[in-house]
């Protein structure tokens, strides 16, 4: 797929341009999403790179274009109509689960997929699992089928997210496990202090702010899985980095006895020396 649409952009967009689009393209389901680069403003010539893309790649069936980064309070980009079908909702599969999702009303992205396994098999049996901010349900549902969780509480404020993680819990079969629940997490999660074993925070610009509260939410000890965006000059100085931040505040809480930063991977770069990054953190509570 990558090769295919990279000999069309060449074509249509020549070599350096082609360069430029290539990092910048999702596939989900059978709709691709090119991402526009910021110097480049004529939606005609990405309009001709989307209809190459129908006519030659078979299973895409709908191009959009991204002319904005993902933004506001439900990560939702804003996207202009290329080429083909002008759908926005498909059926998108990872790690053997089909996910309905619509990539102009909710977040997706196929980026996180890596991610969404490797914390799956870190879950034990019978652990109750909180994901604060759920999306339409990747990360809880993947869990449900690939680990054998109590429950997942999976939160999300979106009332889309909400529709599409309801049907996909009944689409992959984990109802009575999966528990979806519409509404603020911040909020929210007081209703579960003291219940849970594992706790994700899979948005970067809440995920410090939500810290305390998931200390909250712990049994007595547990898993925090942070995701966040740092500025840094590489990749290794962008992990000391998030482990200053979280060590810094999980020092300062009067809630936490003890805890450790088991891990950290940096999960894609977004930018000139950004990233965002990943830290699994053992904690217990005082
Ligand atoms: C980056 S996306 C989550 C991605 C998802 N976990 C996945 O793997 O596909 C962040 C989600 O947080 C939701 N959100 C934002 N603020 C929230 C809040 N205060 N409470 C609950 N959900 C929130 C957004 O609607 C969005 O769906």
């Amino acid at each position: 797929m990558a090769g295919i649409v990279r000999r069309i952009a060449s074509r249509v967009l020549g070599e350096d341009a082609a360069k430029k689009i290539y990092g910048g393209m999702d596939v989900v389901g059978d709709i691709a999403i090119i991402r526009k680069p910021v110097d480049f403003n004529d939606i005609d010539v990405f309009r001709r790179l989307g209809e190459e893309i129908i006519r030659s790649v078979k299973y895409i069936r709908s191009v959009w274009l991204a002319v904005a980064p993902v933004e506001g309070e439900y990560r939702l980009r804003k996207l202009i109509h290329l080429a083909g079908e002008k759908r926005t909702e498909t059926i998108y599969r990872e790690h053997g689960c089909v996910f309905k999702v619509d990539i102009s009303r909710t977040y997706i992205s196929p980026r996180l997929s890596f991610e969404h396994i490797r914390v799956a098999k870190l879950v034990n049996e019978g652990e109750t699992v909180i994901n604060m901010f759920a999306g339409v349900g990747l990360f809880s549902i993947i869990i449900a089928r690939h680990a054998r969780p109590r429950k997942v509480i999976s939160i999300d404020i979106n009332p889309d997210a909400y529709r599409l993680m309801v049907e996909n819990v009944s689409l992959n079969r984990v109802e009575g496990v999966v528990e979806p629940v519409l509404g603020d997490a911040l909020k929210i999660i007081d209703l579960y202090r003291g219940s849970a074993e594992r706790i994700l925070l899979p948005l970067p610009e809440l995920a410090l702010e939500a810290l305390p509260k998931a200390v909250d939410s712990l049994r007595g000890e547990g898993f925090i899985h942070v995701y966040d965006f740092v500025r840094a000059n590489d990749k290794k100085a962008a992990l000391d980095e998030a482990s200053r931040k979280y060590a810094g505040a999980l020092e300062e809480s009067s809630h936490v006895d003890a805890f450790n930063i088991t891990y950290g991977r940096v999960v894609r770069s977004v930018g000139p020396r950004r990233y965002q990054v990943v830290l699994d953190i053992w904690v217990r509570k005082s």
